[in-house]
């Protein structure tokens, strides 16, 4: 059976043209590379790897820090992978809304059996293929794609969901037709698991995977380090207080904790060493060459705003002209805090204090200004990367992204001050 049928586009197709683009295009750039050089694999070698009996899983964790453990499992970042079960898929398997179709006479369903999940190709109304939801990749703030195997290698399935159209949609970057080879490497999964073990040969990619060595999420030990002799040690000890082999924020460089967050936030940086050798406290510097481009390009407005947030902020005064700043300023790891205005506004004002002259400058009330710092100095802005094109509409709709180069924007201040003068 052919199932690359390359076919007429028509008007009611829901057609990602680029969603998550850049970061994919990385991905995909890699592919063709198929080897890294020669120099890189000597690097292999000597790189001490990590390994999955290192790691114990955020449900021991439970035992011993139970409220922390609570909030994370509502984060973005812990359902930002998981295995592919109904709670996890937003995508609708109900008739009426599971169909993707490419024109009238291909389409994919999305069909719910008691073995899974599946996307299911039918041409001219016959089935020709069928594919099982394995992983699900997004907490669905903007969207998911799904990923399956097939042997030990895994594969993004064509149809993906799109949060904003609430829709499943053609998966980014893909071309207009059944596509079921693109391959996912270890450095995707890097970004949206906290390990993988891979049985490929190091060096060659796409690679091969262990099926039941994949810890899902960015979980507890993707910023504490692997975590197995933590909980031996204290479930042995339990009158022992003092926290032993676990690496704590609070004991890192300003550089240290920057570069666990820069892993998956720093835009297009590159590997040098194996995927999943660089684990936190160690200096990201060795393990990729970090993306230095990016600092000239955010003061030509010339930087998507997708998938960048260090550079982004690296380029702000307030990250700049401070000697502590980090992510972790602003945010809290443990907890879902999107949307929460007034929480960021106060981080501001920790340094920015009110009545001092290193407070706003705006001629509005503290009330005013005090509740949302973010929208005048954060805006969101549209995203270069992440556009659809909707049925009916010229130009692709842009998802939008909030910029981490903290300045002053006079336009969304005018149109902040028309707002609360409605
Ligand atoms: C058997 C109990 C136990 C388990 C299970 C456990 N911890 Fe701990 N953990 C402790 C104790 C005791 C401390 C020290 C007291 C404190 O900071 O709460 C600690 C401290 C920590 C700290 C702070 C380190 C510091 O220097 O302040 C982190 C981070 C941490 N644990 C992470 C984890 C992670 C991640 C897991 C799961 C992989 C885990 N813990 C599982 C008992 C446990
Ligand atoms: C292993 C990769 C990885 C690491 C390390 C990582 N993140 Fe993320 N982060 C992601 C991914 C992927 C998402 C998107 C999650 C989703 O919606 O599926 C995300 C989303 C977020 C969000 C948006 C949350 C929301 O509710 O929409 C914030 C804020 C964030 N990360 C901050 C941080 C900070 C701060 C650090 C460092 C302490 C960090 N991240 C480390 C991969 C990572
Ligand atoms: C360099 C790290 C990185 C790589 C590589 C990467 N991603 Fe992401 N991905 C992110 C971050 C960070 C976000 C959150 C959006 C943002 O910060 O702009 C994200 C967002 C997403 C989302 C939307 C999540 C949501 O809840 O809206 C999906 C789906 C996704 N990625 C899938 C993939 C797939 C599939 C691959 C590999 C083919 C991949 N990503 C490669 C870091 C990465
Ligand atoms: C995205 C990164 C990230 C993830 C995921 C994460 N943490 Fe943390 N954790 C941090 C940071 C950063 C700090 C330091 C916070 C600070 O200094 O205010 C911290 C602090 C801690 C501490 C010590 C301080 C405290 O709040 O008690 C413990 C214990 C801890 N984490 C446990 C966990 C556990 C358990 C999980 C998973 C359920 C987890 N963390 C997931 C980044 C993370
Ligand atoms: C860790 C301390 C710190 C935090 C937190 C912080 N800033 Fe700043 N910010 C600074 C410093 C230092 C400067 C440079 C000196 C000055 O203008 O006060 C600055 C400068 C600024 C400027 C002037 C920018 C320019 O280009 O002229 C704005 C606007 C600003 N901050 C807004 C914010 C907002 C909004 C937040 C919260 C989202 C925030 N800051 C959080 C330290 C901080
Ligand atoms: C000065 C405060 C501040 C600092 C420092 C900061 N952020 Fe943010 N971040 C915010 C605010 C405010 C939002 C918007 C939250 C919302 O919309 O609910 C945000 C949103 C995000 C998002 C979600 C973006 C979106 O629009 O979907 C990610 C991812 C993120 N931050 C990552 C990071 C990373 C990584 C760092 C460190 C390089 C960082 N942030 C440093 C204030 C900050
Ligand atoms: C309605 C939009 C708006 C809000 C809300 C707002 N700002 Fe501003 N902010 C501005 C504008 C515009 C300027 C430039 C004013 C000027 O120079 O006359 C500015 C200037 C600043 C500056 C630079 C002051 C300097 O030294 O030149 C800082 C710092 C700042 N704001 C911080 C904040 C913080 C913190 C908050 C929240 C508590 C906040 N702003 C809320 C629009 C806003």
């Amino acid at each position: 059976m052919k199932v690359s049928l390359r076919l007429r586009r028509t008007t009611i197709v829901l057609f990602i043209i680029i969603f998550l683009g850049f970061i994919l295009a990385q991905c995909v750039n890699r592919q063709g590379e198929k080897k890294m050089s020669g120099n890189e694999n000597a690097t292999a070698e000597t790189t001490p790897s990590v390994s999955y009996s290192q790691f114990s899983g955020s449900a021991k964790c439970a035992g011993c820090h139970k409220d922390i453990y609570d909030k994370h499992i509502q984060t973005a970042h812990y359902l930002t992978s998981q295995p592919a079960e109904e709670k996890y898929i937003s995508g609708s398997f109900k008739p009426g809304n599971n169909t993707y179709s490419y024109n009238p006479l291909l389409r994919i369903d999305m069909e719910k059996r008691d073995s899974g999940f599946y996307q299911v190709v039918y041409y001219k109304g016959e089935k020709k293929k069928e594919l099982r939801f394995d992983i699900v990749t997004g907490s669905g703030v903007m969207g998911q794609s799904y990923l399956y195997w097939r042997n030990n290698k895994l594969f993004q399935m064509p149809v993906s969901y799109f949060t904003a159209a609430q829709r499943w949609s053609n998966s980014p970057g893909f071309p207009d037709k059944v596509m079921l080879d693109r391959p996912i490497t270890a450095r995707c999964l890097e970004c949206h698991v906290t390990y993988a073990g891979i049985s490929s040969a190091p060096g060659v990619e796409p690679e091969e995977y262990h099926h039941d060595q994949i810890i899902f999420g960015v979980d507890c030990e993707k910023c504490h380090g692997p975590a197995a002799d933590h909980v031996a040690f204290h479930t042995e000890n339990t009158r022992d207080t003092m926290a032993k082999y676990i690496i704590n924020s609070s004991s890192l460089s300003r550089q240290q904790n920057l570069d666990m967050c820069v892993l998956c936030h720093g835009g297009n940086i590159q590997k040098t060493k194996p995927s999943f050798t660089y684990t936190p406290g160690k200096s990201l510097a060795d393990y990729f060459k970090i993306d230095t481009l990016s600092m000239v390009a955010v003061q030509n407005e010339n930087i998507d705003v997708h998938g960048n947030q260090f550079g982004l902020l690296r380029s702000s005064k307030c990250f700049q002209q401070s000697t502590t700043m980090t992510c972790n300023t602003c945010h809290n790891s443990h907890e879902k805090e999107r949307g929460k205005t007034a929480i960021f506004s106060q981080r501001c004002m920790s340094c920015h204090t009110p009545g001092h002259d290193n407070f706003c400058k705006l001629k509005l009330s503290f009330t005013q200004l005090s509740k949302n710092c973010i929208d005048c100095h954060m805006p969101a802005r549209k995203s270069m990367a992440v556009a659809v094109s909707l049925p009916g509409e010229e130009v692709p709709r842009a998802a939008f992204v909030r910029s981490h180069f903290i300045s002053i924007y006079p336009d969304e201040t005018k149109k902040m001050i028309e707002n609360i003068n409605k």
